[in-house]
C-alpha cells in the first residue's frame, strides 16, 4: 500500500464485501496476541471492524502488527473473510466478519492515555472536559452528538419547509438588560466602550418582524454570564422563533407540531398534543413551582384551616403575619421516626427553618406537636386529604405565602425522588400561561419584568395594581424543567414607554437603552410573538443525561473554565493599552 486509503468505514462492513479487498482506516480501540496471530479491533465513528493479522498471510503487516497500541491511527489493506462459527461477536454489527491483513501503515502514534476510554465514566469530568478530544472519541460521546445533530437537522427541516427563513443574528451586540448578566467584549476601535454577547437575540428577531421578514428562526449561540448548574451554560444554544400577525395559541400549536415531529423521526412515538395548558396561579399553589414535574401527583394542599385555634406559637405567629401552612400528604409508605427526623434535616438544607411531621397511626397523630393537636385531628385532616389513612404522614412548611410553597415544591421533589415517584422514560410536556407581568424585587425596591420588558400585558393592565398585571407569555415544560419560553410582544411604542417606566426606566435611560425599539415601533410595527428552546436542555433530557455538559461538544466546567484550552487567560499589557483597559485587581468575597 503506496499512501493511506479508505474504501468504506469500519462499522458497515457486511457480506457484500466478502472475499474482496478493501482499505479501513480508524483507531486501535484492542489489540490481542493468540498464539502466532494478532487481533486488533479497529474503530472508526461508524463502529468496529476486527482485523486479524496472520504470519502466514503477510509477515510484514504481521511483524508491524505486534507493535501497535491502544489509540494508535493505522490504515490497512486486506480482505472480508467470515470468522468461524465460535468467533462470531454479536454485539457487533459486523461481527460475522474480519479483515485478514496484508499491509498496514501506521498513521500516528499515541502515548500511554490519560485515562482510559472504556472507564471514561468514571473519570473525574475535568479531566475528561481537559482531554475532551479522547472523551469524544467514545462511542456514547458520539451518539449524544450525533442525535443533536438529527434534532437540528430535523428542526431545520420543519421551519423551512412551514416558510421560516434562517436568519443569523449579531454576536457583538449592545449591552440591554433581558434578566441575566451579560458578558462584555471591550471594543478597540471604540476605547471605553463595549459590545454585549447576546443573552439571546430577542430584540433582533423583533425587529426582523418590523422589518416584514414575517417567519423567522435560528438556532442560536446565547451567552449569559450567570451561576451555573447542571442544566446552565454560559454560552449555549436556542431554538429561536419569531412570527408576525399571531397569538400565543399559534406559536404553541407550532412548537407541539414541532415535538411530534421530532418525537416521531428520533423515537418513532407519537406525542399526545396538545399538551396541557395551567396558569402560574394552579401549578404554584398545587406544586411550589412554574416549572412542575407533572410526571407524579404528590400536591400541596393549603392546611392553614387545621391550625386557625392553635396555640403552637410558631404556627400562631405566621397565621397572625398573614402566612400560611402548606402540607404535603405521602401514604403507603413506612417512615421510621429517625427517617422523619432526617426529613427535617432535609427540608432545612433546601432552605426552610423547620418542617412539621405528623404520621397517623390508625386515627391517632404522632409528632413533636402532638399533644397540642385537637381531638377530631384525623377528620380535620381528612376534609383536606380525603385519602388519608393508617400509616399517613403530612409534612408542613409554614410561612408566607410564596416563600413556604417555594419550600415546599422543592420537598414535593425530593420526596419524589426518595419515594421513587417519577417514573422513567416519560416525556410530560406541559404549557403554563398567565404569567404575572413583574416581580416585586424586595432588595431594589422596584417592578422587574418576569419574562422581559417586551412581552405584552394581558387586555385591561392600565385598571389595576402593578402586582397584578397578567402578561402574555408563555412557558414550555418538560418533565420539570423549563425548556423554554416566550409570549406575545408589545408593539406600539406607548405600551412600551408605560412599561419602562413601571420598570422605573427614566425617559432618558428607556431612549438611550431601547431608542431604536421605541423608533421602530412607531413606523409601522406588525404584531408579533415567539419563543425560544433551550436546544441542550432538550436532548439532556430526551437521553436522560445528569446534565447538559454531556449533550455540548465543548462545555465549560461548573466554574466556567475551558480545561483544555485553558480559558479564560490573562492577557498582557501592550493589549489592554489598545483597548484603554487597565486591570484593577477584584475582591471576592
Ligand atoms: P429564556 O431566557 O426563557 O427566553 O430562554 C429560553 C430557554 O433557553 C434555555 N436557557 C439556557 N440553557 C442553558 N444554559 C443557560 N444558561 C440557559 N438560559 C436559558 C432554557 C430557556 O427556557 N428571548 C427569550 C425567548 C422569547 O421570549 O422568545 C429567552 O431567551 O431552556
Amino acid at each position: 500500500m503506496q499512501s493511506f486509503k479508505r474504501t468504506i468505514s469500519c462499522g458497515l462492513v457486511n457480506e457484500i464485501y466478502l472475499g474482496k479487498p478493501i482499505y479501513l482506516s480508524g483507531w486501535v480501540q484492542k489489540r490481542r496476541d493468540h498464539g502466532g496471530l494478532i487481533f486488533i479491533d479497529l474503530r472508526d465513528r461508524s463502529g468496529v471492524m476486527q482485523l486479524v493479522f496472520n504470519p502466514d498471510f503477510s509477515q510484514q503487516a504481521h511483524k508491524q502488527a505486534h507493535m501497535l497500541r491502544s489509540e494508535y491511527v493505522i490504515s490497512v489493506r486486506g480482505t472480508v473473510v467470515e470468522r468461524s462459527s465460535e468467533t462470531i461477536n454479536n454485539e457487533l454489527s459486523t461481527g460475522k466478519w474480519e479483515l485478514q491483513v496484508d499491509e498496514l501503515i501506521i498513521l500516528n502514534k499515541a502515548k500511554a492515555l490519560p485515562f482510559s476510554l472504556e472507564e471514561a465514566e468514571h473519570v473525574e469530568e475535568e479531566l475528561r472536559l481537559r482531554y475532551r478530544y479522547l472523551d469524544l472519541r467514545r462511542s456514547a460521546m458520539q451518539e449524544k452528538l450525533a442525535l443533536r445533530n438529527k434534532v437540528m437537522f430535523a428542526m431545520r427541516e420543519f421551519f423551512i419547509n412551514k416558510g421560516f427563513y434562517e436568519i443569523e443574528t449579531p454576536i457583538l451586540t449592545k449591552n440591554t438588560p433581558e434578566g441575566a448578566r451579560e458578558f462584555l467584549v471591550p471594543s478597540r476601535l471604540h476605547p471605553g466602550f463595549f459590545y454585549a454577547l447576546p443573552q439571546s437575540p430577542q430584540l433582533y428577531k423583533q425587529i426582523l418582524m418590523a422589518s416584514g421578514l414575517e417567519k423567522y428562526f435560528q438556532i442560536a449561540r446565547c451567552f449569559r454570564d450567570e451561576d451555573l448548574r447542571a442544566d446552565r451554560q454560559p454560552e449555549f444554544t436556542q431554538l429561536d422563533l419569531e412570527m408576525s400577525f399571531v397569538e400565543g395559541g399559534d406559536i404553541q400549536s407550532i412548537i407541539e407540531q414541532l415535538f411530534s415531529c421530532i418525537w416521531k423521526k428520533i423515537f418513532g412515538s407519537e406525542l399526545k398534543v396538545p399538551f396541557p395548558r395551567l396558569t402560574y396561579d394552579e401549578v404554584f399553589s398545587t406544586y411550589g413551582t412554574d416549572k412542575p414535574d407533572l410526571r407524579f401527583d404528590l400536591p400541596i394542599h393549603n392546611c392553614t384551616p387545621l391550625f386557625e385555634n392553635t396555640e403552637l406559637t410558631f404556627l400562631r405567629s405566621v397565621i397572625d403575619k398573614g402566612g400560611n401552612i402548606g402540607g404535603l400528604h405521602v401514604r403507603g409508605r413506612e417512615f421510621s421516626r429517625s427517617e422523619l427526623d432526617n426529613w427535617v434535616d432535609k427540608a432545612q438544607k433546601l432552605g426552610a427553618k423547620g418542617l412539621l411531621w405528623i404520621r397517623f397511626k390508625g386515627k391517632v397523630p404522632e409528632s413533636p406537636v402532638a399533644r397540642f393537636l385537637p381531638e377530631n385531628f384525623f377528620n380535620q385532616v381528612q376534609e383536606i386529604f380525603p385519602t388519608i389513612a393508617n400509616g399517613s404522614v403530612l409534612f408542613l412548611i409554614a410561612g408566607q405565602y410564596k416563600e413556604a410553597w417555594t419550600l415546599l415544591g422543592r420537598l414535593r421533589l425530593a420526596l419524589a425522588h426518595h419515594l421513587q415517584l417519577i417514573p422513567d422514560n416519560q416525556f410530560h410536556f406541559s404549557w403554563i400561561v398567565d404569567f404575572p407581568l413583574f416581580e416585586y424585587d424586595e432588595d431594589n425596591k422596584r417592578w422587574d419584568a418576569m419574562h422581559n420588558p417586551f412581552t405584552a400585558p394581558q387586555n385591561g393592565w392600565q385598571d389595576i395594581d402593578p402586582g397584578d398585571m397578567k402578561s402574555r407569555a408563555y412557558d414550555i415544560i418538560l418533565n420539570g424543567i423549563e425548556l423554554g419560553g416566550g409570549s406575545i410582544r408589545i408593539h406600539d411604542e406607548a405600551t412600551q414607554s408605560t412599561i419602562f417606566d413601571l420598570l422605573g426606566l427614566s425617559k432618558e435611560q428607556a431612549h438611550e437603552q431601547f431608542g431604536f425599539l421605541l423608533e421602530a415601533q412607531q413606523l409601522g410595527f406588525p404584531p408579533h410573538g415567539g419563543i425560544a428552546l433551550g436546544l441542550d436542555r432538550l436532548i439532556m433530557i430526551m437521553i436522560n443525561a445528569p446534565s447538559i455538559r454531556e449533550v455540548i461538544a465543548f462545555p465549560k466546567t461548573a466554574r466556567g473554565y475551558d480545561p483544555m484550552m485553558e480559558s479564560p487567560t490573562k492577557v498582557d499589557d501592550k493589549q489592554l493599552k489598545e483597548y484603554g483597559l487597565k486591570i484593577i485587581p477584584v475582591k471576592k468575597d
